[in-house]
């Protein structure tokens, strides 16, 4: 496995895999590696020639305030990880690589962004489609893979391919779950150990909402409330949104409105435990 910072540094180990058409599968993260991350690298190694591995936190993508500098990193605990999974290319530049100066020109995501986690962290996903669509030219990797954990902006990525003319297969990968069903995120880590104990309740009330769809719920309100109330139950939790969009446009479903059988919705949900806000979302197909 090599180990890679900067752009000409990839570029040279590159080249000759693009010269021979072998496929690229990339995996971006921002490091500090659980089993979500594991996930989406051996979906790569297992429909690509060659794997690359991205490890940045993107500055770009953190508003003031937000956990940038305490993001956790562990560079030689992620890279060992890796090895062990037949990963071809780290690359982990620093800031300055993929920055060389603040950026000018960059991707805004529109109205896509205009709800579910967009709304409390604006810019975010702007940053993430700078960063991405940078990554993409640098790696032009056949396929990328991106968690279904993080919904939002999975829908976003594909979005931008099509809308930009980007030659990659967007690939989804569903969520990696706790045994308790929290799913796995490198913030899980701020969590203290009665919000830990705490945290599945997010899930569980998603799952909830699921069920209740699948068995003929169709008043928005209805759901949103009662997603709201199991949640509200946890004494350390703070709701940032609980919202539901039609998927993948995110097209917001009012309160008052009705799902209409045969469209494909999204539960999603964002809540504070302590300092540590997580995510959260089920898909259901309305029957
Ligand atoms: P990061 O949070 O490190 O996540 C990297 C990838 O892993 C994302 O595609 C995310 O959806 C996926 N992932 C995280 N937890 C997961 C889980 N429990 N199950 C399955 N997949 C999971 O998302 C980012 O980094 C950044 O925004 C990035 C795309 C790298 C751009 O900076």
């Amino acid at each position: 496995m090599k180990r890679i910072e900067s752009r000409s540094a990839l570029q040279t180990a590159l080249r000759p895999v693009w010269a021979a058409g072998r496929s690229i599968g990339l995996v971006p993260t921002m490091g500090y590696l659980h089993a979500g991350h594991l996930a989406l690298v051996d979906r790569a190694r297992q429909e690509n020639d060659v794997v690359v591995v991205s490890i940045f936190v993107n500055p770009l993508q953190f508003g003031p305030g937000e956990d940038f500098e305490r993001y956790p990193r562990d560079l030689e605990r992620d890279a060992a990880l890796l090895a062990g999974r037949g990963v071809d290319i780290v690359y982990h530049p620093p800031v300055a690589d993929v920055y060389p100066e603040p950026p000018e020109v960059g991707l805004k995501a529109g109205r896509m962004a205009a709800g579910l986690c967009g709304r409390s962290r604006p810019g975010h996903f702007d940053g993430v489609l700078t960063v991405v669509a940078k990554l993409f030219h640098r790696v032009r990797p056949t396929r990328a893979y991106f968690g279904e954990k993080d919904a939002q902006q999975l829908a976003l990525i594909r979005r931008m391919a099509f809308d930009l003319d980007f030659d990659v297969e967007v690939v989804a990968v569903p969520t990696v779950r706790e045994p308790d069903g929290l799913a796995m995120s490198s913030r899980n880590v701020y969590l203290s150990p009665e919000e830990r104990a705490e945290a599945p309740v997010l899930y569980r009330a998603l799952a909830w909402a699921a069920e209740a769809i699948r068995s003929g719920e169709r008043r928005a309100a209805v759901l949103l409330e009662g997603v709201r109330t199991r949640i509200a139950a946890a004494k350390t939790a703070r709701i940032d949104y609980v919202e539901l969009v039609r998927w993948p446009d995110l097209r917001p479903i009012a309160p008052a409105a009705k799902l209409v059988p045969g469209e494909t919705v999204l539960v999603a949900a964002a809540v504070f435990f302590g300092t540590a806000r997580l995510i959260d979302n089920v898909r259901v197909a309305v029957p």
